[in-house]
């Protein structure tokens, strides 16, 4: 049934008040069906692309993203920048040799880095006489840029190319394991879950763990990622009960362009 023109348009006008000049230009476009569904779909392509948009990750602050996007985002990390344009990059890491030393281990310790992206700490244990050492990354390409530097040192080397937190692990087969800035780019509780189940199965019981995060008023991301930071105490309450705490300290990283960033460094040794 068609309305009649004049009828419509008594109709919007009681719909919309007069006073308004914006309602007023309003009745003045729908003055017609035609008009009145040109309005529609227009207000409707508004209200679905401003939907789309309202992901806070797409365009602003750190991006979260999925563990699949996860591997090429370090790959390409690795592909495109050289080690020392890296935040985290240092030519030895002195805090965790610190602790390593410390514990007086037996040279035959198997060792595992877990995120040893291409950092030192495999020569400088190397150097130190370990030969039983395995080195874990999602990116292939830093395993391979430690390898290559190692040369014939890489055949002590075991290298596990995966993500920590899907990995299986051979079971109680560490007696240290090292994570420098790893841990922290875990922000959902079932990766961190993931992470410390993995923790427990592969480490034997009176092993080792040295876990570095970024502390409470260190950065709140890293590559452009969010990560979560812990004090001290936060670390302590998360690895949980099968750990003591043994040493901890904040130490402060320097960046190759020289702005400082706070670790928490925790040394634990797993009871149970
Ligand atoms: C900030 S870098 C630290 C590298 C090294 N530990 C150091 O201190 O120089 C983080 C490293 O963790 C690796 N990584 C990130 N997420 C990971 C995951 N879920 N599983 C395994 N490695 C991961 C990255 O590829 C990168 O090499």
């Amino acid at each position: 049934m068609q309305v009649p023109k004049q009828k419509f348009e008594i109709c919007i006008q009681t719909m919309i008040p007069s006073t308004s000049p914006i309602f007023r230009s309003l009745s003045y476009c729908l003055r017609s069906p035609v008009h009145l569904l040109f309005f529609a779909l227009l207000l409707f392509s508004t209200l679905t692309s401003s939907k789309v948009n309202a992901n806070p990750n797409s365009c602003q602050g750190p991006a979260s993203i999925g563990m699949k996007d996860q591997k090429e985002h370090w790959e390409e990390i690795y592909r495109k920048k050289a080690n020392i344009d890296m935040s985290w990059y240092v030519p030895h890491l002195d805090a965790s040799l610190s602790m390593i030393e410390n514990l007086n281990l037996s040279i035959e310790t198997p060792i595992i880095d877990v995120g040893s992206g291409d950092s030192t700490l495999v020569d400088d244990l190397l150097l130190r006489g370990f030969r039983n050492i395995t080195l874990l990354d999602i990116s292939s390409l830093a395993l391979e840029v430690t390898c290559k530097r190692l040369g014939n040192l890489s055949s002590y080397i075991t290298s596990i190319d995966s993500d920590i937190t899907t990995v299986s692990l051979p079971p109680q087969s560490y007696g240290l394991w090292h994570d420098r800035a790893v841990f922290h780019f875990l922000t959902d509780i079932n990766d961190i879950k993931a992470y410390l189940k993995n923790l427990n199965e592969g480490l034997q019981v009176n092993g080792y763990a040295i876990l570095a995060t970024f502390s409470k008023d260190g950065p709140e991301e890293c590559s452009q990622l969010p990560i979560t930071r812990y004090s001290i105490s936060e670390l302590e309450e998360t690895i949980g009960e099968e750990f003591n705490l043994i040493e901890s300290s904040v130490a402060m990283h320097v960046t190759p362009w020289k702005s400082v960033q706070p670790f928490t460094y925790c040394l634990f040794q797993k009871i149970r």
